[in-house]
């Protein structure tokens, strides 16, 4: 059913209009493959401010997310800097990003971040929940309850939309660092998370990883069988970097 594994470039608050040219190369690489395109799904969160022209200039084989979304639930209002699903969606964009830790360390919370997953009733977007465990969490052994309490205040009011969801597991300690979590350690709390969704929903929901995913580090996921594909920072700047990385997954 998602048998395709996702490819998600977070760009953070990175890039400008001239950078085009890295997605241009990306786009590029995936029109000259047709393996690849048959095996994944390449997106890129950008920001808003890019969305636009970065849409108008790259083929379809890229889609194009953002990363954050209103939490009110109009369209247009009086919500001065906020950006609403129906603005979202005039730009063509396909995905967003819901409920990254650097949004929630700065106010984003289990309520608002329901309330954006709701509001994406009217709409086709695909949403990439994002929970995690801080390092806190991961040391007193707390990091799978942390992470399954996030999914549960989330997703609880919104079952009719589990269509639209990938979730995006992301240890915060991981972000940045360089440091990822040890390969069974993963693949244990992948196959957790997934029995524990079926139970909950009743549905095969699709988990990613990410946090410091890399060309060097990607061929520790290959085993990994109940991650569907990753969230990728730093390392998506750069086509190269990008490129290598789902080079190096499937060599
Ligand atoms: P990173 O970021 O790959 O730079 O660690 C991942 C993320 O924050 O989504």
């Amino acid at each position: 059913m998602y048998s395709k594994k996702y490819f998600i470039g977070n760009w953070k608050m990175n890039g400008l209009k001239k950078d085009l040219v890295q997605l241009k190369k990306v786009d590029s690489f995936l029109i000259r493959n047709k393996f690849l395109r048959k095996s994944i799904i390449s997106i890129f969160c950008l920001p808003n401010t890019l969305i636009d022209f970065y849409r108008t200039n790259l083929s379809k084989e890229i889609k194009i997310g953002s990363q954050n979304v209103s939490n009110v639930n109009v369209s247009f209002g009086a919500n001065t800097g906020f950006v609403s699903f129906r603005m979202l969606k005039d730009l063509k964009c396909e995905y967003v990003l819901i409920g990254h830790s650097e949004l929630r360390s700065v106010g984003d919370n289990d309520k608002s971040i329901s309330n954006k997953i709701k509001n994406s009733k009217q709409s086709k977007l695909k949403i990439v929940l994002c929970v995690g465990d801080s390092l806190k969490d991961f040391k007193s052994g707390t990091a799978y309850k942390k992470v399954t309490n996030q999914i549960l205040l989330a997703l609880k009011n919104n079952k009719k939309l589990l269509n639209k969801i990938i979730i995006a597991y992301e240890p915060i300690w991981s972000i940045g660092s360089g440091i990822i979590p040890k390969t069974m350690y993963l693949k244990n709390f992948f196959d957790k998370l997934n029995i524990f969704l079926i139970k909950k929903f009743k549905k095969q929901i699709p988990i990613i990883y990410g946090g410091s995913v890399s060309s060097k580090n990607i061929k520790e996921f290959k085993n990994i069988k109940k991650c569907n594909g990753f969230l990728i920072g730093g390392a998506s700047l750069k086509s190269k970097n990008y490129i290598d990385i789902i080079k190096n997954y499937y060599n």
